[in-house]
């Protein structure tokens, strides 16, 4: 296994995945990580991020010195070489300013890691390869024991190797996908150079997760809420896997859910799997609890605060249960752990131990922890999850409730549920479900004037939204094709009674949201 210390790149995570996809286990550690702990996690290699802070200012982040006497081969990747440079003895000089963008990059010499690899070859030979390059501080001498393996135009170190001890560095981010070896570099480092294996697989990753949660469990018993969400359902197939009927399910149907959705969560666990889900139809407590509140944050709480409600009333009948189990993932634990100076671990709120009894006192089960979301997609699966749950778009916990702008009531969700499904249908049909983040349809209370046939109209409008994104941070508007559009338009205003008029929406994030509300 690699372990990759962090030093706070917005590409760490990108580098885990790379690690991962090569087959090879890896985890994300904070800079300052415990010698200790660091010493037990045994890696086979160890990759030393990039980070936002120079190496030339006093106090910046150091990688702990047992780093260089466990014998194994690092990689450090921008502020991760800078710092590997001046800690074995070599220099580093300031930048004026911190740029990214593509450069060129020229191989020098013979190295393990690069030789071959490469998108060219100048006239004398040398690889050339197109790479996404951080200027700023760089190296300006180089450490005892090493050699330069490559440069670019501005940069005469932009990669750096001592051989002997397996220590190699860039200054660019074999991570991104602009540099177009980087997959290459990796799989030469942690393959060749670390001798890492490639047993990182779906099939390992559920046996491993089994055997865990068997060994954490053992005969006691286990509480999920299953929303249909895809991180809930993997655990609830995996669990059932590991435990069978040690698992009881909670499905509570806000009647604030997708066309159908209720029933395809009972069909696909409690039916195929024989998984044992206990749905609790909660529509008409929701609605009341809802009705005549207009504010987007109230709806959130009421519904946030009513799920746990209604959760705890059912938890409380099930007999014995020790463990509650949730849809943890990788991501949302790098990003509440952080370092030591960082901030402190916090569990997603949404279907949250801190809303249970105080008297239940359950321990966690969170067998998705380590896993990011391709990971977490391509188990669910391999355990016979159909595609279509598991690939599904992200739906957020309040669900249609901040869907229905201002007040929401049966008739708004019903009318909206059909809109929406005919919008997805469409989409995937067309292919371009696959090719969007997020795609939907919100619903206007403003009415307005339409015509069809001989009858005049005065109803709603409803508003569809798609976007691509890759963090949910900024979002572009999806380009859709007009015809596609106009199939939807047509389709909806023709079977979806109650509405005048459909509209797309063509905010990117910021400055929208990607919801409305
Ligand atoms: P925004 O609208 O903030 O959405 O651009 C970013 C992502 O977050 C989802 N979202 C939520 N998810 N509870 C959730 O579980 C919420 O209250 C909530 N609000 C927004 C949204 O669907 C998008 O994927």
């Amino acid at each position: 296994r690699i372990l990759i210390l962090d030093f706070g790149s917005q590409y760490t995570q990108l580098i885990a995945r790379r690690v991962r996809e090569l087959g090879v286990y890896s985890e994300i550690h904070p800079w300052d990580m415990d010698a200790a702990a660091l010493r037990a996690f045994a890696p086979k290699g160890i990759i030393l991020s990039g980070g936002p802070e120079s190496v030339t200012e006093a106090g910046s982040p150091r990688a702990p010195e047992v780093v260089w006497s466990l014998g194994v081969p690092v990689l450090g990747i921008c502020y991760g070489m800078q710092t590997m440079a001046v800690q074995l003895g070599g220099a580093v000089e300031p930048g004026a300013v911190k740029e990214f963008g593509y450069a060129e990059i020229r191989a020098h010499g013979h190295s393990r890691l690069l030789d071959g690899i490469e998108d060219r070859v100048n006239a004398e030979g040398h690889g050339l390869l197109d790479v996404w390059m951080s200027h700023g501080d760089r190296v300006s001498a180089l450490p005892e024991g090493f050699k330069r393996i490559a440069s670019t135009a501005d940069v005469p170190l932009a990669g750096m190797a001592d051989e002997a001890r397996g220590y190699y560095a860039f200054q660019f981010h074999p991570e991104v996908t602009h540099t177009t070896q980087g997959t290459r570099i990796y799989a030469r480092f942690v393959h060749e150079i670390c001798g890492c294996g490639n047993a990182w697989t779906p099939g390992n990753i559920i046996e491993d997760a089994i055997a865990a949660v068997r060994r954490q469990v053992g005969d006691g018993k286990v509480l999920l809420g299953l929303s249909g969400g895809v991180d809930s359902s993997v655990v609830a197939a995996l669990l059932h896997k590991a435990i069978g009927d040690q698992l009881t399910c909670v499905f509570v149907d806000n009647g604030l859910l997708r066309h159908q959705e209720g029933d395809q969560v009972m069909q696909v666990f409690a039916r195929n799997l024989g998984v044992k889900v206990i749905r609790v139809d909660a529509e008409a407590r929701f609605l009341d609890a809802l009705r005549g509140v207009a504010d987007p944050e109230a709806k959130r709480k009421i519904i946030g605060g009513l799920f746990i409600d209604v959760f705890d009333e059912q938890a409380a009948r099930i007999e014995g249960v020790d463990f509650l189990a949730q849809g943890t993932i990788y991501p949302d634990v790098i990003e509440s752990a952080g370092s030591k100076t960082g901030k402190a671990h916090v569990i997603k709120s949404h279907h949250n131990v801190g809303g249970l009894p105080e008297h239940m006192k359950l321990k966690l089960v969170e067998p998705l922890r380590e896993l990011f979301k391709d990971e977490v997609r391509a188990i669910g699966l391999e355990l016979g999850l159909p595609a279509e749950m598991v690939q599904r778009h992200p739906f957020p916990g309040p669900g249609l409730g901040v869907r229905i702008l201002g007040e929401v009531t049966k008739a708004a969700a019903d009318t909206l549920r059909l809109a929406d499904h005919i919008f997805i249908e469409e989409l995937r049909r067309a292919g371009w479900y696959e090719r969007t983040s997020q795609a939907f349809a919100v619903y206007l209370p403003v009415k307005s004037v339409g015509v069809t046939g001989d009858g005049r109209r005065y109803e709603p409008v409803v508003a569809l939204r798609a976007v691509e994104t890759v963090d949910f941070m900024t979002a572009r508007w999806a380009h859709l094709p007009y015809e596609l559009l106009d199939l939807c338009s047509r389709r909806i205003i023709n079977e979806v009674p109650g509405l005048s008029r459909v509209v797309y929406d063509v905010s990117g994030k910021p400055p929208a949201t990607i919801e409305w509300e």
